[in-house]
């Protein structure tokens, strides 16, 4: 375990924003992270893990500890089921593919989401109508201020759309280790009705897809739609889909009776953000080195050498911006340092 000084965290972020971490750390071993954990410093705790769903926007006078702790066990089978493990360094995509690589089933829709293991259930990630906790088992976590090790439930993370307790009460308090999933091993339970896994599937005239034609479908949905962090900066959707009360959602059916909508329950309303900052004007715009994909309003992208300031500048304006045209207020998902 070497403790490094001012590093560039330039290739630790998807945005792949040049800010520096005053002290930093990669642990690979729950006893390293412990360790770590116990070092007398002043500075204060910055857990990092895929840094996909961050905007940094200056250096981290802090120390930065990057939990690296890999590995995959399978932890008990039966003919139908398995429970896997995943330490929380492992790369979430890899993951996916291993588990449909094996023919275990109930990942296959989270394909290629940016990021790693241990902060999946953070956020509860989710796509094509699959959330991570649809097939989340427990969560192993050390205590930040006592070294303990304690196991999540499901129930005790408290899941929701894009939200857990580790978001809440448990905000700073746990750093997760691993991940268990239940998965099937027979009779997937697959969900194909998200339109655009149906339309892919119906293309290529698959009428009873397999994991990996499913998986394979996402992989491409998500290419058509979203920029690949490699080539070009971003943090997936930079904000939330906004959900509204009746009263907001007839005023706003009023106004936008073309806008696409969810029902949440029979009185609150989803509004995809990405069609309400595409209405305000801003899908495709570049301003500079920062800008606004072009084919998904929701990410904001770094073309270059954008710094964090400027990122977040541009998602104010946009916030604004939408506000004043759809009286609807959209909240950041990427958490803003
Ligand atoms: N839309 C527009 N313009 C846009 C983008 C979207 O009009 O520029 C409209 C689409 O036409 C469609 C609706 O918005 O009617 C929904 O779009 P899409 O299917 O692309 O999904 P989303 O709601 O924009 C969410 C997640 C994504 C996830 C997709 C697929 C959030 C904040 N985002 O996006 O998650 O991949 O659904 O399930 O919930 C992420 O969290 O980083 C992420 C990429």
């Amino acid at each position: 375990m070497r403790v490094e000084e001012n590093k560039s965290l330039k290739n630790l972020n998807t945005f792949g924003i040049d800010c520096k971490a005053h002290y930093f750390v990669s642990v690979t071993t729950i006893e390293e992270l412990k360790q770590a954990l116990s070092l007398k410093t002043s500075e204060r705790l910055f857990i990092l893990g895929g840094g996909s769903n961050m905007l940094l926007t200056g250096n981290l006078d802090a120390f930065v500890l990057h939990i690296n702790i890999k590995g995959i066990e399978i932890l008990k089978e039966t003919e139908t089921e398995v429970l896997v493990k995943a330490m929380a360094g492992e790369n979430w995509h890899e993951f996916v593919q291993y588990c449909i690589a094996n023919d275990f089933g109930g990942l296959e829709n989270l394909s290629l989401i940016p990021g790693n293991v241990g902060t999946a259930p953070i956020q509860n990630i989710g796509a094509y109508g699959v959330e991570l906790k649809d097939t989340f088992e427990s969560c192993n976590t050390v205590e930040i201020e006592t070294l303990k090790e304690k196991e999540f439930t499901k129930v005790e993370c408290a899941f929701e759309y894009r939200n857990s307790i580790f978001k809440n009460e448990g905000k700073e308090k746990y750093i997760i280790t691993s991940v268990t999933f239940k998965l099937t091993k027979k009779n997937h339970k697959t969900s194909i009705s998200y339109g655009d896994i149906q339309k892919v599937l119906n293309d290529k005239k698959i009428e009873t897809p397999t994991i990996k034609d499913i998986s394979e479908a996402v992989i491409a949905i998500r290419q058509s739609k979203l920029p690949d962090p490699k080539v070009l900066g971003n943090s997936g959707s930079f904000f939330k889909n906004p959900v509204i009360d009746s009263e907001t959602f007839q005023e706003f059916r009023r106004n936008f009776p073309e806008a696409p909508f969810y029902e949440v329950s029979p009185t609150e309303f989803k509004i995809p953000a990405g069609w309400l900052i595409e209405k305000a004007g801003f899908k495709g715009q570049r301003f500079g080195d920062v800008g606004v994909h072009k084919n998904q309003a929701l990410v904001l992208v770094n073309y270059g050498n954008a710094t964090g300031k400027e990122i977040f500048q541009l998602a104010m304006n946009i916030q604004k911006k939408v506000k004043e045209m759809t009286g609807i207020f959209i909240e950041p998902e990427v958490n803003v340092f």
